[in-house]
């Protein structure tokens, strides 16, 4: 893993050092999917036609984890890129520290106060100053599902989780893998934040990984959600180590298994594979979390380049923001906009729901940072609760030592 890292971070400065002009913006992100390129290049395209152009950077691992160590190398070296995808707390982190540049110019001119959803404006705005330009929103409890597959094991899309486990039973007897997974800490907490709040409740959810709250972390519901981490790890293949996430998501579309609990990313690996909602593949929110979304939300951080706002920096915010790349990106990447007014016309049903969900959640109280995605808590705590649920997915321990050992590693971190 660390070599890995080090020859990232090598080909990193390398790449700029190549690559970069002054005309350019240089973006550092984690898009390296299937999916995921065909939405960069809406960008890339976008920008492209304004002129400006684009010097790629990227780091490859979901939740952005070495995309942050390779982040963190080259603002040490004095040399940080233009413009960083972030998640939640990195942003607020990095803007702490004094790395981001002020863009309340822009966002002043275009309104942004008034159209980004005040959950994300957390993440956006630190001291009263727009960092960032929010791209998008995601959820993180889906469940993804091959119709062919359910359809020929007489399987309903299930709303409860004995009814999951029922389906999971059938595939399992049917030679089918239940669920496809990617044995990676990050995708582990992802399955983690929708099983978590099944169990626990919105209340206690927030209890639990927002407060942090101890009685909750360790209690029987937290136990009780690491017995339903149990059942699932019972019901992946043999070779999830290290899958990646949209290899797992691959699984589903060819039929080699029936399920992935995964965050709607997943869903622009099926439209980049030509499939389609409702016909090839079904998407619902986890059992027992139907009213509940747990977001994260991509940004791109523009990092100060000696003081002020580049004028491609500017040029990016405002493209990123305006309301037809927030339709034309997110139709792409299976997010939904990161502004209340876009319409969800040239959505599919997939998204449709998602943009209704999420306007539901905000209005019910329903909307939660994602812990896997960094918008519960920062890095330290993300990361020893990241500890504890894979030691438990990998049966290093049970689910009464996994709670005991959660309390510690957050109590530690905090
Ligand atoms: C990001 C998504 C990305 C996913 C997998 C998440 O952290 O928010 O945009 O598609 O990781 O790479």
């Amino acid at each position: 893993m660390r070599k890995f890292l080090k020859a990232n971070i090598a080909m990193a400065i390398m790449v700029t050092a190549v690559t970069a002009q002054a005309e350019d913006v240089e973006v550092l992100h984690w898009w390296t999917s299937g999916g995921e390129a065909a939405a960069l290049n809406v960008l890339k395209d976008d920008l492209e036609s304004q002129g400006i152009g684009w010097t790629d950077m990227p780091v490859a691992g979901g939740g952005g984890e070495q995309a942050m160590t390779v982040l963190r190398a080259r603002v040490t070296a004095g040399n940080a890129p233009t413009a960083v995808q972030g998640l939640g707390f990195d942003i607020i982190d990095w803007a702490m520290q004094g790395s981001l540049a002020n863009l309340n110019d822009v966002a002043a001119s275009e309104d942004w106060d008034a159209v980004v959803p005040e959950a994300l404006q957390q993440f956006a705005k630190v001291d009263g100053k727009w960092v960032s330009a929010p791209v998008n929103v995601h959820s993180t409890n889906w469940v993804w599902a091959n119709k062919a597959v359910l359809d020929a094991n007489n399987i309903n899309v299930p709303s409860t989780w004995e009814e999951f486990t029922a389906a999971l039973d059938k595939l399992k007897v049917a030679g089918i893998t239940p669920i496809a997974h990617g044995g990676q800490p990050w995708q582990e907490v992802t399955v983690f934040d929708g099983v978590a709040m099944s169990v626990l409740g919105p209340d206690r959810y927030k209890a639990a990984f927002i407060d942090l709250d101890e009685s909750v972390l360790g209690g029987d519901d937290m136990k009780a959600a690491f017995d339903r981490m149990a059942v699932i790890r019972s019901n992946v293949d043999d070779n999830f180590s290290g899958r990646d996430w949209n290899l797992a998501t691959a699984m589903v579309i060819n039929g080699e298994a029936g399920f992935q609990m995964m965050g709607d990313w997943a869903k622009g690996e099926f439209l980049n594979a030509d499939k389609v909602p409702g016909k090839d593949f079904e998407c619902f929110r986890f059992p027992g979390t139907t009213e509940q979304v747990i977001f994260n939300a991509d940004q791109f951080m523009m990092f100060d380049q000696g003081g002020k706002v580049s004028a491609e920096q500017a040029a990016l915010a405002s493209a990123i923001l305006s309301p037809s790349f927030q339709s034309a990106f997110n139709v792409v990447k299976g997010s939904v906009p990161a502004r209340t007014d876009v319409s969800d016309e040239a959505f599919d049903a997939c998204g449709k729901k998602g943009i209704a969900d999420l306007a539901a959640a905000a209005k019910s109280g329903n909307l939660y940072g994602s812990v896997a995605h960094g918008h519960a808590n920062p890095a330290a705590v993300k990361n020893a609760i990241y500890d504890v649920v894979t030691a438990h997915f990998n049966g290093e321990y049970d689910s009464a030592t996994a709670v005991v050992e959660l309390v510690d590693a957050v109590s530690i971190a905090k």
